[in-house]
């Protein structure tokens, strides 16, 4: 278990900077996020997740089935300058769900799609949260993202947005590469990030065989070339060398 796992603390701080750093930018591609957009985020968790749009004046609700999580985002946002906008609930969506009728502009979930008991039933559910033209942000692990991918791609008549979110999720590994520039700042744990390459790069890698991995080798070289810890040096060699393969088998496919 990481540091993180434990301290729900640092957990709340990096939810709200990869809010920051990846989703909202993510979600601007689509909408605007400004003072007064009602955002409802389902398995809210701490909560870390909502503080950005919070602090950027939206009006912010939260839910989550764990009532003792919910104890923990009422601390975290106690003294807020801005926590008359927000509302925390503690429930099963399935149950306090009822109350959302065409309400939101944004419904956020992330990393919790996977959790969702009767999920044939959830998204005909939770879809009614939304006003005429809201969006809905569905974010999950990579692990879990060719579970009907081929489906959707195969089906889809805009294969441009398919490759166009292909790239979001490669950018947003080559920003986990980036990351490890960080390494010490998860002291004993920073081992833990090689298995992240090891497993999760090679699924993204059999996930998208044909995709553009160019950007992604320079920068794994380039951070080779910084990081020290001996299991993410050797992650990294591996996916390097695993880059460099396709590539040349691209470059002579015979
Ligand atoms: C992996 S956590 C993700 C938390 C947060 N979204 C994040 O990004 O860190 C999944 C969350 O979904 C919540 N959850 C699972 N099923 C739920 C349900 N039926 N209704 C509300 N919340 C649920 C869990 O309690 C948990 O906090």
């Amino acid at each position: 278990m990481q540091e993180r796992h434990i301290r729900r603390d640092i957990y709340f701080e990096e939810q709200a900077y990869t809010t920051v750093a990846y989703v909202i930018p993510f979600i601007f591609g689509s909408m605007e996020i400004r003072p007064g957009t009602s955002v409802l985020e389902i398995g809210c968790g701490e909560g870390g997740n909502l503080r950005p749009f919070l602090e950027a004046g939206c009006e912010v609700t939260g839910v989550d089935i764990l009532a003792e999580k919910i104890k923990n985002a009422e601390t975290f946002f106690r003294d807020h300058p801005k926590k008359d906008k927000l509302k925390l609930i503690a429930g099963d969506i399935y149950d306090v769900g009822g109350q959302f009728s065409e309400q939101f502009d944004l419904v956020y979930m992330r990393d919790v799609i996977e959790h969702i008991h009767d999920q044939e039933r959830f998204l005909g559910f939770a879809g009614k949260f939304l006003k005429s033209g809201g969006k809905f942000f569905l974010g999950f692990q990579i692990v879990y993202f060719s579970v009907g991918n081929e489906n959707i791609a195969s089906q889809s008549d805009d294969q441009s947005t398919i490759r166009k979110n292909e790239q979001t999720v490669i950018g947003n590994f080559n920003r986990y590469l980036e990351d490890l520039r960080r390494e010490k700042s998860y002291g004993p744990y920073a081992a833990n990030l090689a298995e992240g390459i090891t497993k999760h790069f090679t699924k993204l890698i059999e996930t998208f065989p044909n995709a553009n991995y160019t950007g992604m080798l320079g920068t794994a070289r380039a951070i080779l070339g910084k990081v020290q810890t001996p299991e993410i040096k050797n992650a990294l060699s591996e996916l390097i060398a695993k880059l460099e393969s396709m590539q040349s088998k691209k470059a002579d496919p015979v």
